[in-house]
């Protein structure tokens, strides 16, 4: 199986990186390309993978086509690889917002998997959402999950709008994280910890809680119990959360990501 991944960005590279660790391939059967000299010539010195700047050098040859360019480069991309697709191959997107409809429709290849990852990916705790066209059989499925997975865990979903629901939740989720862990270092800064103490008590913190969370089927409620005593100072932070409606304002920041993304693929 040949794997052609176009796009050496960011999440280009990532995929790349993970799946060469595929028992399904070979690292010499993982094809990148990019448009920009720049890119390429950095993948010739610190990857191995076979570089390619013309799509007809490699777009024939690939069993799997990995799209990771930005969204806006999609239709024009698509437009380009029409003419050299057939029918057995298969396309994995990984662009906010651009739907299983429009992929099929520009770039003629009718096996499509739209995928949403998320930035954990690398460093292969990656949460990739995705749904596929009906074209895609069970065993081919199987493969993109298993190569999905090189970069974490995988969650097929059944209808596209959860891949709009999942970049309100998991895709743009690592920030929301990081905005509670700059609050949470910023409030030990100002109790007057040193700025690399703060670090380590919020990093440890969140590692170590959500290791407790990942041990166990306690839900995050039945752990908030086992911190909190009444009257207690746990108490007290959880009351003042409450009094400011955090949970609602929380939620409510998850469903302001889903509408832009379904704002953005309409605009797409
Ligand atoms: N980063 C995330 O956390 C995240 C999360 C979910 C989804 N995504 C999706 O992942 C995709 C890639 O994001 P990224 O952050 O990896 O972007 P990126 O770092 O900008 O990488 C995209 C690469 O593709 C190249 N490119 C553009 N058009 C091309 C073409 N026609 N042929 C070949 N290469 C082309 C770009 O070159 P130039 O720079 O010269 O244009 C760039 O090197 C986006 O569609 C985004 O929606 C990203």
């Amino acid at each position: 199986m040949k794997i052609l991944v176009i796009g050496a960005g960011n999440m280009g590279l990532t995929y790349a990186e993970g799946m060469s660790k595929s028992k399904l391939l070979k690292k010499k059967n993982i094809m990148v390309l990019d448009k920009s000299d720049e890119k390429l010539e950095e993948l010739h010195q610190i990857s191995h993978f076979d570089a390619f700047k013309e799509l007809e050098d490699c777009v024939p040859k690939a069993d799997i086509i990995f799209v990771a360019v930005k969204p806006h480069h999609a239709e024009d991309l698509f437009k380009k690889i029409h003419p050299m697709v057939t029918s057995g191959q298969i396309l994995i997107s990984i662009m906010a917002g651009v739907t299983l409809g429009n992929i099929k429709k520009f770039s003629g290849i009718k096996k499509v998997i739209r995928a949403m990852p998320n930035l954990p990916a690398k460093v292969g705790l990656g949460l990739t959402s995705y749904v596929a066209s009906p074209e895609v059989s069970r065993m081919e499925l199987l493969t993109v999950e298993s190569l999905l997975n090189t970069t974490g865990k995988s969650i097929l979903v059944s209808n596209e709008s959860l891949i709009d629901a999942s970049t309100g939740i998991s895709g743009s989720g690592p920030a929301y994280v990081f905005y509670f862990m700059q609050s949470m270092m910023e409030a030990a800064l100002q109790m007057g910890f040193s700025k690399n103490d703060s670090k380590v008590l919020v990093s440890q913190t969140f590692t170590g809680a959500i290791e407790l969370f990942n041990q166990s089927n306690l839900s995050p409620n039945s752990w908030m119990d086992k911190v909190a005593s009444k009257g207690g100072t746990t108490q007290a932070a959880l009351d003042s959360m409450d009094d400011n409606n955090v949970n609602e304002l929380i939620k409510e920041a998850a469903f302001a990501a889903f509408s832009r993304a379904v704002e953005l693929g309409k605009e797409n």
